[in-house]
């Protein structure tokens, strides 16, 4: 990915294309096959276990302020989110996307979308939200504008606030199961549109120490990590803890973080 610009054509000719098999890419729900509901259903599973984690390391939650969901697509995070926060911002890069959050969230008159085509969050105050959640996001974003997403999350977090994003760390197995792994997302799109135009997900990563840094350079610290399912190619959106580390694929971590 050289651009923004190009990673917004793939992600615009998702959404036009399959949203939200682009979203949770099980392989049974391929060709628009995801139910609007049993989709939902797994954002609000995912906020729930998100929530817990948090109560588990023992962060407290600031509930009577915004919160934000970064990559929001449909918005399957930002509604469920919404049942905890009084206002729920989803931004996304791509214009379908953000019109679909729109149109499948009318009834949560909390939830705001937002388009933002630049690497800065345009249009965001500083200190702003009490609790950011990104998920299954930065993943498909290249160096450097995955860096300077995270440093922007930070900006608009409130001292005592809380950031929670996930990032893979590293790509494991051999070369040939590292390929596999870098070319099942893109074959699958492929073969989704007969060999027509082919929209890439491309698949990036940061590792710990380097993700740990950048995010005391920006004036917070990482409370926690954990290992996740969520790289894994058919990611159904059913989040899951790992115990160790996959032998081959992505091994995929969420970072919690608070500002000081
Ligand atoms: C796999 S989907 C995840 C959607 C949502 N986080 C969820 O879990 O339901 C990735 C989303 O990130 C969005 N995205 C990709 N790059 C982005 C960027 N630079 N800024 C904002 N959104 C971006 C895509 O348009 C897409 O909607």
């Amino acid at each position: 990915m050289k651009s923004l610009q190009e990673l917004q054509r793939n992600w615009e000719g998702f959404a036009q294309t399959d949203p939200l098999w682009a979203i949770c890419t099980d392989p049974n729900k391929r060709n628009n096959r995801w139910s609007r509901e049993e989709f939902f259903v797994t954002g609000k599973s995912e906020v729930k276990i998100i929530l817990g984690c948090l109560a588990e390391v023992g962060v407290p939650i600031v509930r009577n302020s915004p919160a934000l969901d970064f990559g929001c697509g449909v918005g399957r995070l930002t509604r469920a989110l919404a049942a905890y926060f009084p206002e729920c911002w989803g931004v996304d890069i791509s214009p379908t996307m953000i019109a679909l959050a729109r149109e499948f969230n009318q009834d949560l008159p909390r939830c705001r979308f937002l388009l933002n085509e630049q690497n800065q969050l345009q249009g965001l105050q500083d200190n702003y939200f009490g609790f950011i959640y990104t998920s299954i996001v930065l993943q498909h974003i290249a160096e450097p504008f995955n860096r300077k997403y995270i440093s922007e999350l930070v900006r608009v977090l409130k001292p005592g606030g809380t950031l929670v994003f996930q990032m893979p760390d590293s790509l494991r197995g051999s070369l040939l199961r590292k390929l596999r792994a870098r070319l099942a997302l893109r074959s699958k799109v492929k073969s989704l549109l007969g060999g027509g135009k082919l929209f890439r997900m491309e698949m990036h990563c940061l590792e710990e120490a380097a993700i740990r840094k950048m995010v005391a350079e920006s004036g917070a610290r990482v409370l926690d990590v954990r290992l996740t399912n969520s790289a894994d190619a058919a990611f159904c959106g059913k989040l899951q803890y790992l115990k160790q580390e996959p032998e081959s694929g992505y091994v995929s971590k969420q970072y919690c973080v608070v500002k000081h």
